[in-house]
């Protein structure tokens, strides 16, 4: 019989992006990787791409690919990119500023567009959204048949549909705001025809923005298209992480795929002569893979603990067996 995983991406045939949450250190990048090279296989041309500032994906496949999209040596459809955010951050920065400035301007605001930009940019929220846009970006530019982001915008992604109703309601009213503004100079001004015809840099930002905003919605929470993984480890708050963003996903309708454990120590490995401490902690992941038994209707595999990190192509497609090799 297929396993779990397989039978998962059979039934749902037509999935493209795919993502993977959990505390950090569980095996997020590594469990992304093995799917991104299962799907490969399976002849599309994958994408597995990171947006975080602290990549990982060049020490896992012990190659350089910062900034650029590496097809990796021994396969025929895995590419991989750590993108590089400083450009995306550089460049709304600029945007912002033009955009600013020009509101300023137009109304007759006497301050500098830089303290405004400052303010804008200076915070942890705005690189999270830049990490974002990157990502938005790369979706839409459609160049491949599945990606794979080993990237956790679980909050993001909350947010982001959390906000994105508020943003549609504040940017049509500030749209309505704007034609108004613009009627009354009309009627106080001379130069209608002038008036009339002038740009709204700023208007056609907001609009071509929220216009993003609701399609990322949109294929976000198509379950069709999009699933969520969640990866844990048989321990108590990895566990306690992905309840609570399991909750979140299911209170926003984004689509769960379903949950990964990491780390599974053998037990075949057990005999009268293993050390208590290993045991132990035998005992201890019992007890937590009952709960995740209980907690999880759609557990989907389980990855043994290897005898050594996981690094390098060969390493992965043992991750790779380990989801996706068929079960007796
Ligand atoms: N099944 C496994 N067997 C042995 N080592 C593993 C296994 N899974 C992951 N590791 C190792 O654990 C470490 C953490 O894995 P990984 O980087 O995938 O976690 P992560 O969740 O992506 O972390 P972060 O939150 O920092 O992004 C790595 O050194 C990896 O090689
Ligand atoms: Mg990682």
């Amino acid at each position: 019989m297929n396993s779990k995983m397989a039978q998962f991406f059979e039934e749902h045939p037509q999935i493209r992006y795919t993502f993977f949450g959990g505390k950090g250190g569980v095996g997020k990048t590594v469990v992304a990787a093995a799917v991104a090279n299962w799907i490969a296989e399976q002849g599309k041309k994958t994408l597995l791409a990171s947006t975080n500032p602290v990549h990982s994906l060049s020490n896992l496949f012990q190659m350089d690919v910062f900034g650029k999209e590496v097809l990796i040596p021994g396969t025929n459809n895995l590419y991989v990119e750590e993108i590089d955010t400083k450009d995306t951050i550089e460049k709304s920065k600029r945007e912002i500023k033009e955009k600013i400035s020009w509101f300023l301007k137009f109304a007759d605001i006497p301050t500098k567009a830089e303290e405004f930009v400052e303010s804008a940019t200076m915070n942890p929220a705005f690189e999270e959204s830049a990490m974002f846009e990157n990502m938005i970006n790369i979706i839409f530019e459609d160049a491949y048949d599945f990606y794979v982001f080993d990237t956790a915008p679980t909050a993001n992604a909350r947010r982001l549909l959390g906000m994105s109703k508020v943003y549609t309601l504040w940017v049509d009213k500030m749209m309505k705001s704007r034609e108004e503004a613009k009627e009354m100079r009309l009627s106080l001004s001379f130069r209608k025809k002038k008036v009339e015809q002038e740009e709204d840099p700023l208007l056609d930002y907001l609009t071509t923005f929220r216009d993003r905003i609701d399609r990322m919605r949109e294929l976000l929470t198509d379950e069709e298209k999009t699933a969520f993984f969640f990866v844990t480890l048989l321990e108590s708050l990895p566990l306690a992480v992905i309840k609570r963003f399991i909750g979140w996903f299911e209170d926003f309708g984004i689509p769960i795929g379903g949950v990964i454990v990491n780390e599974a120590i053998d037990t075949c490995d057990i005999d009268e002569t293993t050390a208590e401490f290993c045991l132990n902690r035998v005992r201890m992941q019992d007890r937590y893979r009952e709960e995740v038994k209980k907690s999880f209707k759609n557990l989907l595999g389980e990855i043994p603990l290897f005898e050594k990190e996981v690094r390098g192509l060969d390493m992965i497609q043992r991750v790779t067996q380990a989801l996706f090799s068929t079960t007796q």
